[in-house]
């Protein structure tokens, strides 16, 4: 495996194979990088001269970084993953193998994408106009997802623009979701919908009645008022 920058240490290297072992380890949000490490970029990836990836990332095969897209430190672009112009990937976000996040999307930090997924960025998408011909960007509005901290898409789910997914929620595999989710929501399905709510950990918080929730792996306590959960 060839990179066009130095790896920081073959085990890191290793330790973050996308989908890999590393992949399921709880990580902090903002984990401090102890030392500055130069991204890693696979010879195969395609970044635009002017997209920014940040310290401690890593580009993985034929991955591309359209112009003016902007990885944060510390995240992950899996194989055939795209980003479109002007995306903004937030730090420690993992964009999984072949995901396609479509501009202008925003991930803030800490944000999973599973492989596969697409967040669109046309409601009514049309290849030409009524006349016939093409259409270029002038012909039509880029409308995009927000993916707010902590939050996961599973893999090859659908995110229909516009929407905005909550801090820490948990998208299922392979829903479509047509409608904002709130905070810690667990959706799934076509349409997607709440089906449960889910922890900082990403584990489903157990119902102790009255709006309390309780988290079987953190044991961090939760209320919910007027379908909104909050950290207690
Ligand atoms: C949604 C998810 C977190 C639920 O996990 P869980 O709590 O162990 O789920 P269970 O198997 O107990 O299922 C709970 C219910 O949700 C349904 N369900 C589970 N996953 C679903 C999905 N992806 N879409 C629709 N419904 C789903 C189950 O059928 C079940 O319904 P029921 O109560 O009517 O029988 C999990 O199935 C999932 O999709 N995780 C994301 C995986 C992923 O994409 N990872 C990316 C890295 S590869």
């Amino acid at each position: 495996m060839k990179f066009m920058a130095a790896p920081a240490s073959p085990s890191a290297l290793a330790d973050d194979l996308p989908g890999g072992a590393a992949s399921d380890a709880a990580e902090p949000v903002e984990a401090a990088y102890s030392t500055i490490v130069p991204a890693q970029i696979a010879e195969t990836a395609d970044i635009d001269p002017r997209a920014t990836i940040g310290d401690g990332s890593l580009v993985w095969h034929l991955a591309q970084v359209r112009e003016y897209a902007r990885v944060g430190d510390g995240s992950i672009i899996g194989r055939g993953a795209y980003i479109g112009p002007g995306v903004i990937v937030g730090k420690n976000c993992k964009v999984q193998n072949y995901a396609l996040v479509y501009e202008p999307a925003l991930l803030e930090d800490g944000v999973f994408v599973g492989p596969g997924a697409v967040f669109t960025n046309d409601l009514f998408p049309r290849a030409i106009n009524v006349d016939g011909s093409r259409k270029t960007n002038d012909d039509w509005d880029a409308v995009g997802v927000t993916v707010r901290t902590g939050a996961s898409i599973g893999a090859r789910a659908v995110c229909i623009a516009p929407i905005t997914i909550g801090r820490w929620a948990l998208v299922a595999a392979g829903s479509v979701v047509t409608k904002d989710v709130v905070d810690f929501a667990l959706v799934a399905g076509t349409p997607a919908r709440r089906i449960g709510w889910v922890g900082r950990s990403g584990a489903v918080l157990r119902d102790d009645g009255d709006g309390v929730f309780f988290c079987p792996k953190t044991a961090e306590v939760y209320r919910e008022i007027d379908g909104i959960l909050r950290p207690a």
